[in-house]
């Protein structure tokens, strides 16, 4: 079969294709022949070096994606040959609340990922994915999606007529907005770039706010919101956006941390406004399987579709990553296998 994989170096230029045998599943595992993949912010994070420095190589990257399972290993009896399944990101995360062992079960670092033509996995780290979506559909839920549902639903709790506020339009934004309108809540978005701030008017946001023109988005918030401040804010730039959105918050709101896209370390974090605002900081780690689970039941009954800007056929991976540390997307970058 076919893999990618990071070897000798960090950085796109080491991530090459390989040719390996095709692995066999053991007891509990099924071996899957993968139909598609999408991408993450954390992947071109894992091929750079900067999530790992100590990496060992060679890793297949990339967390997220879907595939037919094709042979069961011994007592493997959840799922059928044929079935669709996605991994989940945090493979031993199940249900309840994390622990720290949980941190080095994660696919695509410091586990292979899904850039290859066959993976095995167990079948405990698997959930089925959404019939009617389309396979690089369904490949962006494990993360992406994942980690916007725990934001605002299990963990943000967000009510119809809530005011939120997602940053940016890649991945994990566009789900939050999407799973915000489910809920019935108003919502705010902010980009770079005006046409994209038109795509998510076309997907349901209240509101949007372009945070190049306008880098004092967190005043825009407040005039929006008549001085009172959001209920809900995805913070997904971290360093330079996480003080905005304390003083974009409503008094006993909430910022679910989730995003480092403009740094990992906020300088002179302000204090005094989050305790004005009684402002609740809840971090977000993606998500447990049942998360998934229950994510997928409701992407079912309202017959929502991840926002997919781009497909590669699978030979063009390295081009795919490429285009994925280019900001010129919106929603989720796919790989067909
Ligand atoms: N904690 C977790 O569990 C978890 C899970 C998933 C992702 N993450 C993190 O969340 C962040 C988003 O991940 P993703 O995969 O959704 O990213 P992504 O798809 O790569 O998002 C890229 C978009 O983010 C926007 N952006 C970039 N810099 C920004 C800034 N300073 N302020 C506001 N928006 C900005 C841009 O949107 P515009 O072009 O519209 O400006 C850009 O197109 C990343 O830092 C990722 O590592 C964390």
């Amino acid at each position: 079969m076919k893999a990618y994989v990071i070897q000798d170096g960090f950085g796109l230029n080491h991530v090459v294709e390989v040719d390996r045998p095709i692995p066999t599943p053991a007891r509990g595992e099924v071996l899957i022949r993968m139909k598609a993949a999408s991408l993450n912010s954390r992947d071109i994070g894992v091929i750079t070096g900067f999530y790992n420095p100590e990496l060992k190589a060679p890793l297949i990257p990339v967390s997220d994606g879907v595939g037919e399972i094709v042979a069961l290993g011994e007592q493997a009896a959840k799922f059928r040959l044929g079935e669709r399944v996605s991994g989940i990101f945090t493979q031993s995360w199940k249900t309840g609340e994390a622990t720290q062992d949980n941190w080095v079960s994660t696919l695509g670092s410091p586990l292979d990922g899904m850039l290859a033509e066959y993976v095995v996995l167990p079948e405990e780290g698997l959930v089925r994915v959404p019939g009617y979506l389309t396979d690089v559909e369904a490949a962006t839920l494990p993360c992406a999606g994942v980690t916007a549902w725990h934001a605002i639903v299990e963990e943000g709790k967000v009510e119809a007529g809530d005011m939120v506020v997602v940053q940016g339009t890649g991945g994990v934004s566009i789900f939050a907005l999407q799973f915000a309108k489910l809920q019935g809540a108003k919502v705010i978005v902010t980009s770079s770039s005006d046409e994209k701030l038109e795509r998510a008017r076309a997907l349901g946001a209240d509101y949007g706010i372009n945070y190049k023109k306008n880098v004092e988005w967190d005043k825009s918030v407040l005039e929006i919101t008549e001085g009172k401040g959001a209920d809900h804010i995805v913070d997904l730039g971290g360093g330079t956006t996480l003080n905005r959105s304390i003083s974009a918050l409503k008094v006993g709101g909430q910022i679910s941390i989730v995003g480092i896209l403009s740094g990992a370390s906020v300088e002179g974090l302000s204090i005094v406004p989050a305790i004005l605002r009684r402002a609740r900081l809840q971090a977000i780690n993606v998500g447990s399987r049942e998360m998934f689970e229950r994510m997928n039941a409701t992407i079912e009954r309202h017959g929502l579709r991840p926002v997919v800007d781009k497909e590669f056929p699978f030979a063009q991976s390295v081009n795919a990553l490429r285009h994925l540390g280019e900001d010129s997307y919106f929603g989720k970058i796919g790989i067909l296998f």
